[in-house]
Formats: C-alpha cells, sequence, structure tokens
C-alpha cells in the first residue's frame, strides 16, 4: 500500500491532520490501534469528562439551587448507570462522527499499531504501508510516579475515573492540575468526598496567579480537600480500598486513588530508531516551527512535542503541518492558544499571565469586571469570578485574557480572536457586545485597562 500521507494516531490532532490532507487533495492514510477513533480526547478524555461535569451539575442543581429559582423539586436521585450510559453515548455518536467524516474524505484507515520499518515504511499488524511523508501524531498517557502501584481498579488513571461503578465514598487525587480538579468536581458534586493531594503550594500551575487564588477559595468552598505541598510517595491497593502514602505524614486511607500527575508523549512501540528519530530527556520528538522532525519527510505533532496538552494545540498544529507540506508555509501563534479548565465556574486563559509578563520585565496595564456587576449573570444567578485583561503599558495591545466565571471556556474565544488579530484594549471596548450577555465583562475590563469600567 502506498500513500502520499500517512498519519498515525486519530486523535484530534491526527484526525484533523487527515481530514485537511484529504480535502487539499492528497491520497491519506491514518492508523489507529484503538477500534474507535477520536483518540484520548473524545474516548475516555476531554468529550466523556465534559459530559459528565455537566449530568453532575445538573444533580447539584436539582438539590441546592432550582429552588431558589421557585422550581421545587423533590425525592432527587442519582442514576449513576444513566449518566455512564449517557455519558458513553456521547463518546459513540462523536467517535462514529470522525468515522464517518474518514469515510466521506475517502481516508483510508488501518486498525492496529504502527511501528517504523525506516524512515517511509510503516508495519501494522501483516501488512507494510509506504508513505512519501508521516505524521507522527500519538499523543499522550498518564504519567506514573514511583511507588504508585496501578492495578488500574482502586488506584488508577483518568480513563478509570471517567467509569466509576459507584460513587466512592472518598476519593484520593494526585495532582491539582485540570484532570485533577474536574474529575474531582465531578465526584464532589455527586456526594464522594474527594481530597486533592498536590506537591506544589499552588492548584493549576501555569495559570494566572490572582485567577489560581479564587480558583482556589471556591472549590475549596465546593468541599474539595486540597493538602498543597504534599508530595505523593506511594499508593496501592488494599482489601478494603486503597492507602496512599506522603512524605513526612501519615498514610490516607480511602476508597480511590486517581493518579493526575501529567501526562507523558506516547512513543513507547514506535520504533522511531528504525526510522533515524529519538526522543528527549522528557520522551519528547523535536520539531522545528514546521513540525519537521530531524528526519525529512517525517513530522510530529500534538502532545508527543512540546508545548500544552491540549487537543486544540495539537488541531491547530494538525492543520499547519499537512497545510506547510501542502503549500509550504505554516504557523501557529501559541500566544494566542486558550487553555480552559472546566470547573464550576469555568476558568480560562490566553495569552501571558501577569506573572509572566513580571517575570519579561514587559510593564502592562491591568483591568478587571466582576461577573457581579454583569445583569446576565445575575440573571442567571452565576455572579462568581471576574475578567482581567491584560494590555502592553505603551501600545495598548492585548497581552493575555484571564476569566474564571460562567461560560469562561466559551467567553476566552473572543479575547483568543482580539489576541489573533492583535487587538489593542480599545478595539475591545469599542466593539459592541450584545445586552445582556456575559461577553460584555469583556468589554467592561477592557474599559477598566485605561481608567475605569462603566457599569462599577
Ligand atoms: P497537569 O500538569 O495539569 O497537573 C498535574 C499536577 O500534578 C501538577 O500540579 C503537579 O504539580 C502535580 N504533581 C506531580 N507530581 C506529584 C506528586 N508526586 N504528588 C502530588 N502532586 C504531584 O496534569 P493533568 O491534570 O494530569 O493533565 C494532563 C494534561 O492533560 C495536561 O497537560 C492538561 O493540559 C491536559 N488536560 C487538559 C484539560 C483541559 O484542557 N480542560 C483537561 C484535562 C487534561
Amino acid at each position: 500500500m502506498k500513500h502520499d500521507l500517512l498519519i498515525i494516531g486519530a486523535g484530534p490532532g491526527g484526525y484533523i491532520a487527515a481530514i485537511r490532507a484529504a480535502q487539499l487533495g492528497l491520497n491519506v492514510a491514518c492508523v489507529e490501534k484503538e477500534p474507535r477513533l477520536g483518540g484520548t480526547c473524545l474516548r475516555v478524555g476531554c468529550i466523556p469528562s465534559k459530559a459528565l461535569l455537566e449530568s453532575s451539575e445538573k444533580f447539584l442543581e436539582a438539590q441546592k439551587v432550582l429552588a431558589s429559582h421557585g422550581v421545587k423539586v423533590s425525592g432527587v436521585e442519582l442514576d449513576l448507570p444513566t449518566m455512564q450510559s449517557r455519558k458513553d453515548g456521547v463518546v459513540k455518536s462523536l467517535t462514529d462522527g470522525v468515522a464517518f467524516l474518514f469515510k466521506k474524505n475517502k481516508i483510508t484507515r488501518y486498525e492496529g499499531s504502527a511501528q517504523f520499518v525506516d524512515a517511509r515504511h510503516v508495519q501494522v499488524g501483516e501488512q507494510t504501508i509506504e508513505a512519501d511523508k508521516i505524521i507522527i501524531a500519538t499523543g499522550s498517557k498518564a504519567a506514573t510516579l514511583k511507588g504508585i502501584e496501578f492495578d488500574y481498579d482502586r488506584v488508577g488513571t483518568s480513563t478509570e475515573a471517567l467509569s466509576y461503578p459507584e460513587v466512592p465514598e472518598h476519593l484520593v487525587i494526585i495532582g491539582a492540575g485540570y484532570i485533577g480538579l474536574e474529575i474531582g468536581s465531578v465526584w464532589n458534586r455527586l456526594g464522594a468526598r474527594v481530597t486533592v493531594l498536590e506537591f506544589l503550594p499552588i492548584i493549576l500551575p501555569g495559570m494566572d496567579g490572582e485567577i489560581r487564588d479564587e480558583a482556589f477559595k471556591m472549590l475549596k468552598k465546593q468541599g474539595l480537600e486540597f493538602r498543597l505541598g504534599t508530595r505523593v510517595t506511594g499508593a496501592r491497593a488494599t482489601e478494603k480500598g486503597a492507602i496512599v502514602e506522603i512524605e513526612g505524614g501519615e498514610p490516607i486511607e480511602c476508597d480511590r486513588v486517581l493518579v493526575a500527575a501529567g501526562r507523558i508523549p506516547n512513543t513507547d512501540g514506535l520504533n522511531l530508531e528504525a526510522a533515524g528519530l529519538a526522543t528527549d530527556a522528557k520522551g519528547r520528538i523535536e520539531v522545528d516551527a514546521h513540525f519537521k522532525t530531524l528526519v525529512a519527510g517525517i513530522y510530529a505533532i500534538g502532545d508527543v512535542i512540546a508545548g500544552p496538552m491540549l487537543a486544540h494545540k495539537a488541531e491547530e498544529e494538525g492543520v499547519a503541518c499537512v497545510e506547510g507540506i501542502v503549500t509550504g508555509y505554516s504557523h501557529v501563534n501559541y500566544d494566542a492558544i486558550p487553555a480552559v479548565a472546566y470547573t464550576d465556574p469555568e476558568i480560562a486563559g490566553v495569552g501571558k499571565t501577569e506573572e509572566q509578563l513580571k517575570e519579561a520585565g514587559v510593564s502592562y496595564k491591568k483591568g478587571t469586571f466582576p461577573f457581579m456587576a454583569n445583569g446576565r449573570a445575575k440573571a442567571i444567578a452565576q455572579t462568581e469570578g471576574k475578567v482581567k485583561i491584560l494590555a502592553d503599558a505603551q501600545t495598548d495591545r492585548i497581552l493575555g485574557v484571564h476569566i474564571i466565571g460562567p461560560r469562561a471556556g466559551d467567553l476566552i474565544a473572543e479575547a483568543v480572536a482580539a489576541i489573533e488579530f492583535g487587538a489593542s484594549s480599545e478595539d475591545l471596548r469599542r466593539t459592541s457586545h450584545a445586552h445582556p450577555t456575559l461577553s460584555e465583562c469583556l468589554k467592561e475590563a477592557a474599559y477598566a485597562v485605561n481608567g475605569a469600567a462603566l457599569s462599577l
């Protein structure tokens, strides 16, 4: 079998790259070892977690929020099997959707694990596939920690934590990053006691400090227990549940342990050496700005290369890589890649944080606006949080936008577009925003950058 382009991995990086390449006229093939297309994101990551976040939020609303809207409900009960099967249905419809898109775009699909034979040939089962160009888009897997004995039941990763058959009485989560806080929120809302152990003195490292501090307070108020500055040295299943050992403290007994201490690139078994490739100390594949590896004709994108391990970052890279191959031009603006934690409220950011600007010695202006002063936020009774805009002190160009509040993950899109177009805070404040919408908080924060917000 010979193709113009072979993509290894059908996650958001790989399947988007395959579709774009087919649109641009290449004869494209994609190898995926799982029966379902869509990668970690669709099968056991972004999508199922968002489905459970939504369902658990509804459960909480029915118990604690609806009455304040004048909607009386009684006898609220959790039906976890239905919640899980709804989630499975959402996943199925999306993975089926990718399979449909592959057919529609005449992308050849190989099912199995790919191994390089040389720089132009890949072995999948009995078949040897030849391609002019190969893109490695194999994603990442949960990092293991020394002393953790995974049984992938009592002690497991996010994959298991998205399918627990019962609500754990006590869930211990190792790592206060995206995965820990999102999945911790789900089980906390469904009634579990959730303890998050974090090695650093902060949660969500990498996010803007002011926003992070607010998130910490809000999540604590919701009932998540945090033990910061806590290094986990071991975890294992016991007869009754599991036990977690920490440095300088008593071991913690619990029902289940979720290890969410980061992810590592997935390159095992690819036989990279046969293609003349190697990985760096963190297991990543080195690429240039056009996603070219050190071997001509082989490219890499997404979680297997440097940068944040985010589905949409992989998508941008997939499209840029393929367009680069076909047109000779490709570019990804890493300052305009948003990050979103889908907690309640959501937390979202794009561009530089205040800490990064200080460290780089950039002089900046700051404008903030609280959701508390926004009409729509009041109407939907979701008034926690704020929008913060950071702009260059001399040019007024927007350098970073950070939001904690309702629908922050959707609101950040406007800030991403503003940064992509090199907008100033004045551009943003002069842009009409529909009233009453949550997006008016961005406009108000932009006013606050150069003086004062209108409605505060
Ligand atoms: P993360 O890197 O976001 O957080 C891991 C946390 O674990 C860090 O705070 C780290 O300090 C802590 N940690 C590491 N070793 C530890 C130890 N021995 N004891 C206690 N704490 C320890 O990683 P996470 O949450 O596992 O997510 C993995 C990747 O998946 C991230 O790159 C993230 O961007 C991505 N992701 C993105 C989501 C989103 O965009 N909403 C959702 C879920 C994952």
